[in-house]
C-alpha cells in the first residue's frame, strides 16, 4: 500500500499514515464541503439567478476544501482554469499542512447538480463530491455530453449494451425484474434531444419519470426502491455522469457511458487532446476506478435528500456519504447554528 506521511503536531518527527487511515477519516469531512456549498446555493433559491446559485456554491466549497489536511486535485470541476476562476481542472486544493503532507487525492466536483433547479426553486438539487486515487477519474470535461444508461444493483449491467435498441434494454430490464415492460420506469431528462427516445421507451411499453435538470440524483435514484425509479436513460454531462459513477459503485449501481459531441469539429479537438477512442463506452468502474468516496447535500427538496431548512436559530442539512471500499452508507442530518 502507498504510504504517506504526517507530522505529528508536538514534534517534528514524521510518522507514517496509510492511505485508508486517511481516506476514512476523509470521509466524514466531505460532508462538511456539499453541506457548505449547498447552504450557500440555497440562499439564492428561487431568485431565478443560476450563476449566483453556483458561484456562492464554489466559492463555499472551496473555502472548506481549502480547510481540510489533504493534497486534493480537482479533476472534473468549473471549467479549465482560464474560464473558471475557482475550482477549475487542475487547481490544487487543501490546507498548507495538508498539501504538504495530506493524503493525494484526485477531487471531482460539482458545487449543484441542478443550478436551474434551485434558481427556479424547485425539486432535486444536490451539492455534490467524490473522491479518488490519483487518476482513477475519467477525464470529462464540461463541453462533452455523455449518453448514459444507469441502474441499480438488481440489474446485471452485463446483459446490457449500449448498442441494444431501446426496447431491448426495456425487456432486458423487465426480464431481470422479473416483471412486464410496464413496470419499468425510465428516469429521462426533458429536453428536445430526448424526443424520440421518450416515444420509444413509451412504445416498449415502460413507463417514464422526466425531471427537467440534475442527472446525477436521477442515476442515483436507480439504487432506492423507494425512488420508483428503475433505469437513467439519454444524454447528459459527461462531468456528471462520472460523478453519478463515483456514488453508483459505492451503491452496487452501475452506469454505462460513451461520449457524446455535438459536431465532428469538437469531437476532432477532444481526439487532438488525447481521446483515444471517441466511440468507447465506459463502465463504472472505467469512470470511477480505485477506493471512491462520495458526498451529496440536498440543496432543495428530492427523492434522496431532504434540502436546506430553516429551524430555529440556524439551518438543517440532510447528505448522504458513502464509500465504495466497505459499501458503508450514511445518511446525515445535521444542524448549523446562524452566524
Ligand atoms: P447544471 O446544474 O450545471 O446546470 O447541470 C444540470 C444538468 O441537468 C445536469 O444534471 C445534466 O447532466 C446536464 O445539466 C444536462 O445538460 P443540458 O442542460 O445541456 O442538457
Amino acid at each position: 500500500m502507498q504510504m504517506n506521511t504526517v507530522k505529528t503536531s508536538d514534534t517534528t518527527a514524521i510518522m507514517p499514515l496509510g492511505v485508508d487511515k486517511m481516506t476514512r477519516s476523509v470521509v466524514i469531512e466531505m460532508v462538511r464541503v456539499t453541506e457548505a456549498a449547498a447552504m450557500a446555493s440555497a440562499k439564492h433559491q428561487g431568485r431565478g439567478d443560476k450563476i449566483a446559485v453556483d458561484a456562492a456554491a464554489v466559492e463555499a466549497m472551496r473555502d472548506v476544501l481549502n480547510s481540510m489536511d489533504i493534497c486534493g486535485t480537482v479533476v472534473i470541476g468549473e471549467g479549465e482554469k482560464d474560464e473558471a476562476p475557482m475550482l477549475y481542472e487542475g487547481e490544487v486544493v487543501g490546507s498548507k499542512k495538508g498539501r504538504e503532507y495530506g493524503p493525494k487525492l484526485d477531487i471531482a466536483v460539482d458545487p449543484v447538480d441542478g443550478t436551474t433547479i434551485v434558481a427556479e426553486g424547485t425539486e432535486n438539487a444536490i451539492s455534490v463530491i467524490a473522491l479518488s486515487e490519483n487518476g482513477q477519474f475519467l477525464k470529462a470535461p464540461d463541453a462533452w455530453y455523455m449518453q448514459k444508461l444507469a441502474m441499480g444493483p438488481k440489474f446485471d449491467v452485463s446483459k446490457f449494451s449500449l448498442d441494444m435498441s431501446t426496447a431491448q434494454m426495456i425487456q432486458e430490464a423487465a426480464q431481470q425484474k422479473g416483471t412486464k415492460p410496464e413496470n419499468i420506469v425510465v428516469c429521462v431528462l426533458k429536453r428536445p434531444r430526448h424526443d424520440v427516445l421518450i416515444s420509444e421507451i413509451r412504445a416498449a411499453g415502460a413507463r417514464i419519470k422526466l425531471i427537467g435538470d440534475g442527472d446525477v440524483a436521477g442515476a442515483i435514484a436507480t439504487c432506492f426502491e423507494t425512488s420508483g425509479v428503475d433505469l437513467l436513460m439519454g444524454q447528459g454531462g459527461s462531468p456528471e455522469g462520472v460523478i453519478a459513477a463515483a456514488a453508483l459503485k459505492c451503491l452496487g449501481g452501475h452506469i454505462l457511458g460513451r461520449l457524446h459531441f455535438n459536431d465532428e469539429a469538437s469531437k476532432q479537438k477532444a481526439v487532438a487532446e488525447g481521446l483515444e477512442n471517441p466511440e468507447k463506452v465506459y463502465t463504472t468502474d472505467e469512470m470511477a476506478g480505485g477506493e471512491v468516496i462520495f458526498a451529496a447535500t440536498g440543496v432543495t427538496n428530492g427523492t434522496m435528500l431532504k434540502g436546506i431548512h430553516s429551524a430555529p436559530g440556524g439551518k438543517i442539512t440532510h447528505s448522504v456519504v458513502m464509500r465504495s471500499k466497505t459499501g458503508t452508507v450514511r445518511w446525515i442530518e445535521a444542524f448549523h447554528k446562524d452566524k
